[in-house]
């Protein structure tokens, strides 16, 4: 299978050419069934017809991936329901990663305000892993740190905590100027994040569903090879398009950080040591409560970003899954 380039076609046929144990990772982000006005293929399957169809896919991705490897599926709650049930069958359960999503109320239900990405390990005592970081969320007027650390300030880790399984400092794409012609694009710091925790640079990543490129594209910047599918002509051009323009590398140093407007989005914890020149950092370090650290490029860390209005196709999601 050729590396670093995006075949045109269906996942289901396409993933049986990959031979078993030969891709680092496997990152799904299926279509959601949710009647979505896609080009190629029919998003309204009966309930029976796309779980036995997601089930096809899934044990392939299991199967190429090699036993140091994840396999993470991107959905609404609903759905990775199903996959769970097939995956714990041949895989095994790490994390349901909670990724928050703006909603609005619809009556008769609790507001749905996250997507979900399941995380399977192929195999968990063989488990490739590493512990990340994102910046302290901080107040964007006052600058002090939005968690009450009490005492424990002198104890913090200057850059920020260890990423939980809620992520709610990645958000989606709201400007249509950052979008492209697809109705479900990922931002590609959410991928990078993903790829930082399960991979070595030079590993395979394989995207079954790979959309207008995102996953492709955060693998190009992290050095990282990947393996695309794509149903849809139109998509598969959008996203060599943007692979072509995708130059940076995103390194501090000699480390592989998720970098997105200019501020570090996601690092790894075992790299600080080296990176942490490249930072300002206060002192004592209790005042980081109120002053955060600068990178060197002499923009601030962690400034919160705005929470626009949710897209509307993202509304149109969370409308439906009740
Ligand atoms: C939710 S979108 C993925 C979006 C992608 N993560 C991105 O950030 O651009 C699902 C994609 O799967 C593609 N698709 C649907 N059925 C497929 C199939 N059988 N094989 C390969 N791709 C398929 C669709 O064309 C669509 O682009």
């Amino acid at each position: 299978m050729k590396l670093n380039s995006i075949l045109r076609g269906d996942c289901i046929k396409l993933l049986r050419n990959i031979p078993d144990e030969s891709v680092d990772i496997a990152f799904a982000d299926p279509p959601f069934n949710l009647k979505k006005r896609y080009s190629s293929y029919r998003d309204n399957l009966e309930l029976s017809q796309y779980i036995e169809w997601c089930n096809l896919w899934l044990r392939e991705l299991v199967r190429v991936t090699k036993p140091t490897g994840s396999i993470f599926i991107h959905n609404i709650p609903k759905w990775l329901a199903y996959f769970s049930a097939e995956l714990n069958k041949i895989a095994d359960f790490k994390h349901w990663i909670a990724w928050d999503a703006m909603s609005t109320p619809l009556g008769k239900t609790l507001l749905p305000t996250h997507y979900g990405i399941l995380y399977y390990a192929k195999d968990a005592t063989k488990l490739k892993f590493y512990d990340i970081r994102y910046p302290h969320h901080r107040c964007r007027k006052c600058g002090v740190l939005r968690k009450d650390y009490g005492g424990k300030k002198s104890r913090l880790h200057p850059f920020g905590p260890i990423v939980s399984d809620v992520w709610t400092d990645l958000h989606r794409i709201k400007h249509n100027k950052r979008r492209d012609r697809h109705p479900c694009q990922l931002p590609i710091h959410l991928l990078e994040r993903l790829l930082l925790l399960s991979t070595d640079e030079g590993d395979v990543v394989l995207d079954p569903f790979m959309g207008t490129g995102t996953t492709a594209v955060a693998a190009k910047r992290l050095g990282r090879n990947f393996i695309g599918i794509e149903i849809d002509e139109n998509y598969v051009q959008i996203a060599n398009d943007n692979l072509a323009d995708t130059n940076e590398k995103t390194k501090i140093g000699a480390s592989w950080v998720s970098l997105y407007l200019n501020q570090v989005a996601t690092l790894r914890d075992v790299d600080w040591r080296d990176i942490k020149k490249y930072f300002e950092i206060p002192a004592p370090i209790k005042r980081i409560d109120s002053v955060s650290i600068k990178y060197s490029n002499g923009k601030q860390q962690a400034e919160e970003q705005d929470i626009d209005e949710i897209p509307p196709e993202h509304k149109e999601l969370w409308d439906l899954q009740v």
